[in-house]
């Protein structure tokens, strides 16, 4: 039985095990390790596109992780104190646009801020679902938007309390946090979930100076950009999820 720490690295390992077997490329990528496209080896680097590799057995399926991705979103989702942790390459507007699609259909209201990021209101066109906007108010000195307010989040649980979801930026584009940890004990009050836009806060999961993160605070989902304040490769992101969370949107979809 393999053991898993925080000091392993599933997916690395598998990767530097596939270089060695040496394998001779029939499938894609096209530039079959860098030999079909030399420009490209040359600019990125050897290293690079040998591990730029398709998913094949050793290396596991994103779509049905069963063995490396599996384990590595297990450690992932250990070291962010989440229930789970979905891998996203497709940036941290689609981990937005999950969760707002996974807890909402047409016609439900989701609260959330008026300088909510586009990847939101994207996922509302899509799936019909109307926003509550909350007004976060302006730092006139500073020229920038602030959070939203815990009375004027309250405010709108109050005059909407059909409403399914609360998002919450954390923190917003400019460093402003809300204070997550109210919004949460009001949101599940009424049994809404919360869902965390921590595009800017991996940081927050890995310093005991730093704002709550999402988790910590018990919120239900959060998008966080590994690849803005996390530095991994642009695009690479992360959905984290709580089992609560979960539960609750499998009961919803039987009513
Ligand atoms: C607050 C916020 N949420 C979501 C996103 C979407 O992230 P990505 O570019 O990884 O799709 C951004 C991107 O700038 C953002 O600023």
């Amino acid at each position: 039985m393999k053991t898993l720490s925080q000091n392993s690295m599933p997916i690395y390992e598998a990767l530097e095990k596939q270089k060695l077997n040496r394998i001779v490329h029939f499938d894609v990528p096209g530039h079959k390790g860098g030999r079909g496209n030399k420009e490209m080896k040359e600019f990125l680097g050897e290293k690079c596109v040998k591990v730029d590799m398709n998913s094949m057995k050793p290396l596991d399926n994103l779509c049905h992780p069963s063995s490396v991705i599996k384990d590595a979103q297990q450690l992932a989702a250990e070291a962010f104190g989440a229930d789970e942790a979905f891998f996203i390459v497709n940036g941290t507007t689609a981990a937005v646009q999950a969760m707002i699609m996974s807890c909402t259909k047409a016609g439900d209201k989701v609260i959330m801020p008026r300088n909510v990021h586009r990847s939101a209101i994207n996922a509302l066109v899509v799936n019909g679902a109307l926003p509550v906007y909350v007004n976060p108010g302006i730092n006139r000195h500073l020229g920038i938007p602030l959070g939203m307010s815990v009375a004027d989040v309250k405010r709108a649980m109050e005059e909407n309390p059909d409403a399914k979801a609360v998002l919450v930026n954390n923190p917003t584009y400019y460093g402003i946090c809300s204070d997550l940890k109210e919004i949460v004990r009001l949101a599940h009050e009424r049994g809404m979930l919360v869902l965390a836009d921590e595009a800017h806060g991996t940081h927050f999961y890995f310093g005991d100076e730093m704002p709550v993160s999402a988790m910590a605070a018990g919120a239900d989902m959060s998008a966080v950009s590994m690849h803005k304040t996390g530095g991994s490769l642009t695009q690479s992101s992360l959905l984290l999820t709580k089992i609560r969370s979960m539960r609750t949107i499998y009961v919803r979809s039987l009513t």
